[in-house]
């Protein structure tokens, strides 16, 4: 049993959409292992998505207002981290990697991070390529004492 007094934990979880166009392709594979790889995705010329992305934040409340973070802040600073930079652009200019939604999940984690109070970790961070592709990423849990 430990000592530690159990705090439940609390999340705010907001959801943004953009609209980008994406190819699926990697600079390893020629034309013909690519379509292999990746099928229609990989297609020449591109296509596109109506993206979502949503983030869970965790952290402790503020005592005066009873909440993590303003809806208001927390919504500009997810936009200003991934719509922005995202919105009505081709993603494979946007960043370097290849823009499985895998990776996009990891980027917009940091992209998001960077946007956020010290004090408040992302829990997880989900991006809808479609309603039925969904990719995750995840925060790393901080160090228990046992
Ligand atoms: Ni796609």
């Amino acid at each position: 049993m430990s000592a530690t007094p159990l705090l439940p934990r609390v999340q705010l979880t907001q959801r943004v959409r953009f609209e980008a166009a994406h190819r699926l392709v990697s600079p390893r594979l020629d034309l013909e292992q690519n379509l292999q790889v990746y099928g229609k995705c990989a297609r020449p010329g591109g296509h596109g998505h109506n993206y979502e992305v949503e983030v869970t934040l965790r952290g402790p409340l503020d005592p005066t207002t009873g909440m993590l973070m303003g809806r208001k802040e927390f919504r500009e600073a997810v936009e200003r981290a991934v719509v922005e930079p995202c919105d009505h652009r081709n993603l494979n200019d946007v960043v370097s990697e290849i823009t499985t939604g895998e990776n996009l999940a990891r980027i917009f984690f940091e992209w998001v991070a960077r946007e956020l109070p010290p004090h408040l970790e992302i829990m997880r961070l989900r991006v809808y390529e479609t309603p039925r592709n969904v990719f995750e990423a995840y925060g790393g849990d901080p160090p228990t004492t046992p």
